[in-house]
């Protein structure tokens, strides 16, 4: 099946052509009730897409070329266990780790959900361990400071969520992520920390991540140093793996590992032991309704009609821009500093689950597929790349989020901050037209050439799309739906391009020339193995670390 050459897609081509000069603002004129028709709420949850370039024809065109991509087939397999990640041949089972009690599992014919239910009640003692202070560091300190060794999905989605949930901390500890193998990550974090009253979490699916185990390795340095015994690691490091093997390799007690399954992938490990960080930090109680607001979005997203179905909604407003309109960036900008992890966290949901180029047949796919995410807080936003989205050459849809609910009253704050994010939103659709534009000129006291000159850089076009999502309040389930909701949506856009979203091949050649460029630094002669450019970048390293100066520009050869 090719998408691309269905009926099904030409007709959105040529409705495309139909209503591709359409005004959003005169739709709204026209139609008193397109904001009831383009909106949705689930739960808590509150999703406003009127103030996208549809109509109810878009949508309806939209859900169809969405029904001859067998979603509807391809959710059922996901949630069943079916190994869908054909190239790993792996289930992709997230959501099964966040299903209340009492459903069955199945991966393979074998149920897991006792499996499951086994490792949360492991980490449910751990964390009342911890919390309460029975567990004790070597000189029987309780613990302060919980650090998460990690990165990728070992990283993103537990920092993420600890930064969202800041207010839910109930205040025994604190916690600290680290995951760049740039040392100054580790050192900064460890500045602050006491040996004494510090527990390691080592977080990798794998236990071969070369960064996580760099950092790790020197994190046990670092104890060691302080404690010079190898019998005190027991109270300070425990693991969240995969590869028990690779664990103990590590010297970590397998008492002391969460483990977790190949059918969960890295991105979407967060609701796993790989939330442990989350867990000690908000608190199991909590963390468990952060796994309920994920499930809530997982029943909606598998029983509701496509039509009011919210993570369908997004996906393929996300096609229509980014195959019809060219658009191939995606903002997303919440109006919540909690929030402020929310894009990067996305960024590797999206990107490394969509970003394929080849569709489940093998054949180079000659349509866009997953869209460049990025995003910023707002207000901050408004003042760095809004420019770009309101008068730039790029139409780029945004995603505004936003809670009605401060966990921070201050003042007019609040007010403020969720009238910057509405005010966003309408002058994007709206823009300034030139009659307006020239009316605040002349207001302002100019006219003649100055008026004429100034005119054009003070028109918005206006017409930008925008979804916003209000929450109620940033609560622990609040945010496990909303995560949901983006991962919902990046799956239903994967089937529709008919690509494997669940790999990430894409990450491994840079890894694999990183191991053979390590050792080159070692090197007593000048390395002459790869291209010119690279040769020279190692080179000049390699020449720095022997205490020489990097050659000068005159001792290069010029090209
Ligand atoms: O490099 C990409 C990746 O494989 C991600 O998919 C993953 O989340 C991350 O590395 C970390 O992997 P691990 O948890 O195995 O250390």
């Amino acid at each position: 099946m090719n998408l691309p050459r269905s009926a099904e897609w030409s007709a959105l081509e040529s409705h495309y052509q139909d209503t591709r000069h359409q005004a959003m603002i005169d739709l709204f004129s026209a139609d008193p009730k397109r904001h009831e028709r383009f909106s949705l709420t689930f739960g808590a949850i509150h999703l406003d897409y009127s103030k996208n370039r549809i109509t109810s024809r878009t949508m309806e065109l939209l859900m169809e070329l969405l029904r001859r991509s067998e979603i509807e087939m391809k959710r059922t397999q996901m949630f069943a266990g079916e190994r869908i990640n054909f190239t790993e041949q792996r289930a992709v089972l997230h959501t099964a780790l966040r299903r209340p009690p009492g459903y069955s599992m199945m991966v393979d014919g074998d149920d897991v959900s006792a499996e499951v239910a086994d490792v949360l009640q492991q980490m449910k003692a751990f964390c009342h361990t911890v919390i309460s202070g029975e567990w004790r560091g070597y000189t029987g300190q309780r613990i302060t400071d919980v650090v998460n060794i990690g990165i990728g999905g070992s990283d993103l989605g537990p920092y993420m969520v600890t930064e969202a949930l800041k207010p839910f901390a109930h205040g025994n500890l604190r916690a600290h992520f680290v995951s760049n193998v740039d040392g100054s990550h580790l050192a900064e974090t460890l500045k602050g920390l006491n040996p004494q009253t510090t527990l390691f979490i080592i977080a990798s699916k794998t236990f071969t991540t070369q960064e996580t185990l760099a950092n790790a390795m020197s994190a046990r340095a670092w104890f060691l140093d302080e404690t010079g015994s190898l019998a005190h690691v027991a109270k300070h490091f425990v693991a969240v793996s995969t590869n028990r093997e690779k664990v103990e390799e590590f010297g970590i007690d397998p008492a002391n590992m969460f483990r977790f399954w190949d059918w969960v992938g890295g991105r979407y490990s967060l609701w796993s032991a790989i939330g442990l960080s989350i867990a000690l930090y908000i608190g199991f109680d909590r963390f468990s309704e952060l796994l309920a607001g994920a499930h809530a979005m997982d029943e909606h997203f598998l029983n509701e009609p496509m039509e009011e179905n919210m993570p369908v909604i997004l996906a393929m407003l996300g096609i229509w821009y980014n195959n019809f309109f060219g658009s191939h960036s995606q903002a997303i900008i919440p109006y919540d500093q909690y929030l402020h992890r929310f894009p990067a966290f996305l960024q590797q949901l999206d990107m490394e689950s969509n970003g394929k180029r080849v569709d489940s047949a093998g054949r180079e796919a000659d349509y866009a597929t997953g869209p460049v995410v990025w995003g910023e807080p707002g207000t901050n936003s408004q003042h760095a790349f809004f420019q770009l989205l309101h008068q730039g050459t790029e139409i780029i849809p945004v995603d505004f989020i936003v809670s009605l609910k401060s966990q921070n009253p201050m003042g007019e704050h609040h007010d403020m901050l969720l009238a910057n994010c509405f005010a966003q939103s309408e002058a994007l659709m709206r823009g300034k037209s030139k009659a307006e534009a020239r009316e605040e000129l002349e207001a302002a006291g100019i006219s003649g050439d100055e008026l004429t000159k100034l005119l054009p850089h003070k028109l918005f076009p206006g017409n930008r799309p925008t979804n916003t999502i209000v929450l109620d309040e940033l609560t622990p389930f609040n945010l496990g739906s909303l995560i949901a909701l983006y991962e919902h949506k990046v799956f239903v856009q994967g089937v529709v391009w008919n690509i494997n979203s669940f790999d990430q091949w894409g990450v491994e050649l840079g890894k694999q020339l990183a191991k053979a460029i390590l050792p080159e630094f070692d090197s007593d002669k000048a390395v002459e193995s790869h291209d010119a450019s690279t040769n020279a970048l190692v080179n000049r390293y390699r020449q720095f670390r022997k205490g020489q100066q990097p050659p000068e520009p005159d001792q290069l050869t010029l090209f």
